[in-house]
């Protein structure tokens, strides 16, 4: 029998804490800040009304249809389409070992905050702490003084995924996004009655229109939204696979996406406004401090707490706390993907497709505790997310537009929702967002061939960055090969509770 969320407000939350992430808190300001500023609201606006929602309708609308894992779930649609379910299952099998290791240095950093032992250097500090070698192929030795929230951090997630569905992730987010909202609300506070506090909002929302014209703010703007809501790599589709048949999924996502989205705004709110603070304590341009993703939260936020007048572990301890409980939902909902493709597909107990999936993830995240861990993440986070995220959605909307009646979803969507979606939702997917997304994979595609990554060697990229690409499409070919249970493809044939 499949598990079920208790209640829509479970599965909102659930759904709710998978988007909301690292990638909220720290990834949106920073992408927000240096592609065009306040401008840059005007693509993503645009990136979540033609591909944000329209793809959160329809993998909501898919799942909650087809009753299965990706795999399974498209497998249901067409038995050809099975691959993609499980490429879309190793891309989120790949983000979920790396970002395990973040939210393994959030811990950390929730520790250094009683005291802000990362000192007067917080740059040199954190690379001391990762113990970072000079190339990804170059490992250095597995950092010892990581292995303790190493082993905390998956003990945690080990003990929410075997609890299941509604008594482990469904309590977990109950638990966590509350605690989430107050964090963030205290450190939004605390930066907005800063002196500053504006010079650090004005360089987060400040239009630079003339960045509408590059189109490399609009493949950024697009790259974020499949990111931060969680769709194209199988968690979606998952998730509402174990929502009742009559639910309002139309609704659904609107709810998910404005929750995530709103929260994006003021989780930048509140880390631009301390940066504005920071900058105008160093006689600075908020522009010279800001830094990069990485280096924002673990070496910017850092040196910014530690300027603050007073009280400086308590806000250390809510910014890196918010970091954890954000972290932590949204690691959940990647590793149950995972699970969620091979528990409906084989014929494997909820416990077993848990430990089938932790254990190898367990193994290839120890890779990130070793000094070339953040290069290793650095470049398979940028594969991950602009080849293999960004080449999931195509070939989603590919397929569903071109291979399927999509006019099918479309009256699933609206059988059990007050708010009815148009034919503008057909077109949308058949065509501004199949060429918006294919310009944006063949542009990231291309950058990288001819320039490699960042300042990496090629051998780096070649094995971390190309090498995960083919680790994913290969693993994909070999789910996809193996004999499932009797029927996995009949929809009929599995049994489920179905509660109201
Ligand atoms: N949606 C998650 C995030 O933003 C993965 O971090």
């Amino acid at each position: 029998m499949r598990d079920q969320w208790n209640s829509k407000v479970g599965f909102l939350l659930a759904a709710i804490g998978s988007a909301v992430g690292l990638g909220n808190i720290w990834r949106f300001p920073y992408v927000a800040a240096t592609n065009g500023g306040g401008a840059f609201l005007l693509p993503y606006f645009f990136a979540i009304i033609t591909a944000g929602i329209p793809i959160l309708i329809l993998e909501y609308t898919m799942g909650k249809t087809y009753r299965g894992g990706a795999p399974v779930t498209w497998a249901r649609i067409n038995k050809r389409f099975e691959w993609l379910g499980w490429f879309q299952v190793m891309v989120a099998f790949v983000i979920g070992v790396y970002y395990f290791a973040i939210v393994v240095w959030v811990l950390s950093y929730i520790g250094f905050s009683f005291t802000q032992a990362w000192g007067a250097d917080p740059s040199a500090f954190f690379l001391e702490f990762l113990g970072l070698t000079d190339s990804a192929l170059h490992l250095g030795g597995i950092q010892t003084r990581l292995l303790l929230p190493f082993i905390v951090v998956w003990a945690l997630v080990a003990f929410i995924m075997y609890k299941g569905i509604s008594k482990g992730i469904e309590m977990a987010c109950k638990i966590c996004l509350p605690i989430l909202f107050v964090l963030i609300l205290i450190l939004v506070i605390r930066g907005l009655t800063l002196p500053g506090a504006v010079d650090g909002l004005e360089y987060m929302f400040k239009p630079d229109w003339s960045a509408l014209k590059n189109p490399s703010v609009w493949v950024a703007a697009y790259g974020q939204i499949f990111y931060s809501l969680s769709i194209a790599f199988a968690i979606m589709l998952a998730y509402s696979s174990y929502l009742p048949k009559k639910t309002d999924v139309v609704n659904s996502a609107f709810i998910t996406a404005t929750a995530n989205h709103g929260f994006e705004l003021f989780a930048g709110i509140g880390v631009f406004s301390i940066m504005g603070y920071m900058a105008l304590q160093q006689g600075v341009d908020v522009s010279d401090i800001a830094g990069s993703g990485i280096g924002l939260a673990f070496m910017t936020f850092p040196t910014a707490i530690s300027s603050l007048p007073a009280l400086n572990a308590l806000f250390g301890i809510c910014f890196f706390g918010a970091l954890f409980t954000a972290g932590v939902t949204s690691m959940i909902s990647i590793l149950q993907a995972v699970v969620s493709g091979f528990h409906d597909k084989f014929d494997m107990s909820h416990k077993k497709a848990v430990t089938v999936v932790l254990v190898p993830s367990f193994v290839l995240s120890i890779l990130f505790i070793t000094g070339a861990g953040m290069n290793i993440l650095d470049i398979v986070d940028a594969f991950i997310n602009n080849v293999g995220i960004a080449s999931a959605g195509v070939i989603e909307v590919v397929l569903l537009t071109r291979f399927f009646n999509i006019e099918k979803l479309r009256q699933e969507a609206n059988e059990f929702s007050n708010f009815s979606i148009g034919k503008w939702w057909n077109y949308s997917l058949r065509i501004v967002t199949t060429i918006l997304l294919g310009v944006m994979l063949f542009l990231n595609t291309k950058d990288f061939i001819y320039n490699g990554y960042g300042e990496y060697a090629s051998a780096d990229v070649n094995v971390f960055g190309w090498g995960t690409i083919l680790f994913a499409v290969i693993f994909a070919d070999a789910f996809t090969m193996m004999d499932g249970k009797d029927g996995y493809r009949d929809l009929h044939k599995i049994s489920y509770k179905e509660v109201n």
